[in-house]
């Protein structure tokens, strides 16, 4: 995505480490997701509220998974209050719609208050919100007993997964929103992050059956969700999801499910990943190379505390050696990768077991730059402080210009949350 001459000014500009996104990319991603109903963009991938105006004017919807997540939709222009809204069909077009598996007491409040149309995965959330907000407008997140994901810790399906309503248990739900007076929306089936069309095939199955039992019991809906989950080549080589395909394995799911209602749905897809994560660069400096004994270790001004993905999954990005001077570098043996964090994890080329792997890497000098690619999304949402390290900026490129769009966060931030603490009740979160 970036090119070298890219690499090298915006370093230079902004200063290393840096999140660098790429506008185009994601519209162009989200043009091709149009024969969907809606699109609605899961935040958590990259909740950015300049990505978020972005993908608004380009006709996508919104998730959250918290109330955080969503003041910021609120702060991007999306609205509430659509689950107060006249119609079942009005409330399937929610500019925002909450996903999640418990409300916390707050959370409680602010879905009721600001009219967020809610996607339940617990028969316990689904009564708390029946019993305050009677009319308040639901979709089921259901667990259809089987997930598939990238890594065990993105299967979100099956015994295994704490997400969605459990299939069996849908008759229950469906008990709990009829004496309860909520509405029913939609269902809505996210198996995992990383599927494949053999899954989805089943998924698309599962959901046929599941509207059958709403009709069953003698309700009704108005929507599908697909979910998210759509994969993204993060090696080379690694086959390019089609989403004509995977709009045609739902759109048949849609359609047997209309015949059996009898009437029209909405077909919501609900992806993060495929939107930004091939928009997204980390740029990092080297600033060591060494040896320790026969592995070339190169070390860089970023750690997993900007990027978690490789520690905390094994997960593979595409390193590019950007040298500072214009030199053609030459090849040398394999390298690990590493970052600053005081901390034997802290590398970025290592397999789900934690062990350390090598990468053909041109040879680095310090001074040069490391481009770590596709990694607009869970890249900077999952940043922490560790080693108390500040957030670090965030820019967009877009018709040729580099917009700041996070500053670059200063320890006194971090140090004020523990020397102003005087209050013993925490304000809302
Ligand atoms: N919808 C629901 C209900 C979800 O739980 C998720 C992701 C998505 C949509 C979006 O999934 P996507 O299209 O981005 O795969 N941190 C992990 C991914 C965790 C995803 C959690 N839920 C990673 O870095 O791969």
């Amino acid at each position: 995505m970036l090119t070298d001459a890219q690499t090298r000014a915006l370093a230079r500009q902004f200063g290393t480490p840096l999140w660098v996104m790429d506008a185009p990319t994601i519209r162009e991603r989200l043009a091709s997701l149009q024969a969907f109903d809606t699109v609605r963009y899961a935040q958590k991938a990259n909740p950015n509220v300049h990505l978020l105006r972005l993908l608004r004017e380009g006709g996508a919807k919104v998730d959250a998974v918290s109330r955080g997540e969503a003041l910021r939709a609120l702060a991007a222009g999306y609205q509430g209050g659509s689950a107060r809204a006249a119609t079942l069909h009005e409330a399937a077009q929610a500019d925002i719609v909450y996903t999640a598996d418990l409300l916390d007491r707050e959370s409680l409040d602010f879905v009721v208050t600001e009219g967020l149309v809610v996607n339940c995965g617990s028969i316990d959330m689904l009564r708390q919100l029946g019993e305050r907000a009677p009319g308040h407008a639901v979709w089921l997140r259901l667990n259809p007993g089987f997930g598939h994901g990238h890594s065990k810790k993105t299967n979100t399906g099956g015994e295994h997964s704490k997400h969605g309503i459990w299939h069996g248990d849908l008759t229950e739900a469906l008990g709990v929103i009829q004496a309860t007076g909520l509405r029913l929306v939609g269902l809505h089936l996210h198996i995992g992050s990383g599927v494949d069309y053999g899954h989805l095939g089943r998924v698309c199955g599962a959901m046929v059956d599941l509207v059958r039992q709403v009709k069953a019991a003698g309700l009704d809906l108005a929507a599908l969700s697909a979910g998210g989950g759509l994969s993204i080549p993060y090696r080379e080589g690694e086959p390019r999801i089609d989403p004509a395909h995977y709009f045609g394995l739902w759109d048949a799911a849609r359609r047997e499910a209309q015949t059996l209602l009898g009437h029209g749905l909405h077909l919501e897809i609900e992806p993060g990943r495929y939107l930004v994560a091939e928009a997204g660069a980390l740029i990092a400096e080297v600033r060591a190379v060494k040896r320790q004994g026969q592995v070339p270790f190169v070390l860089v001004d970023a750690g997993f505390n900007e990027l978690m993905r490789p520690a905390m999954y094994g997960a593979h990005h595409g390193l590019r050696l950007v040298t500072a001077d214009g030199r053609v570098a030459a090849d040398t043996a394999p390298s690990a990768v590493a970052g600053p964090l005081c901390e034997s994890g802290d590398v970025f080329t290592q397999g789900a077991g934690g062990d350390i792997e090598r990468r053909a890497l041109p040879a680095a000098a310090v001074g040069d730059w490391l481009v770590i690619e596709n990694t607009g999304a869970y890249g900077s949402s999952m940043s922490s402080n560790y080693n108390t390290r500040p957030l670090i900026a965030e820019v967009l490129l877009d018709g040729g210009a580099a917009r700041l769009i996070r500053r670059r966060q200063r320890v006194e931030e971090l140090l004020a949350l523990e020397i102003e603490s005087t209050e013993t009740r925490q304000p809302a979160r």
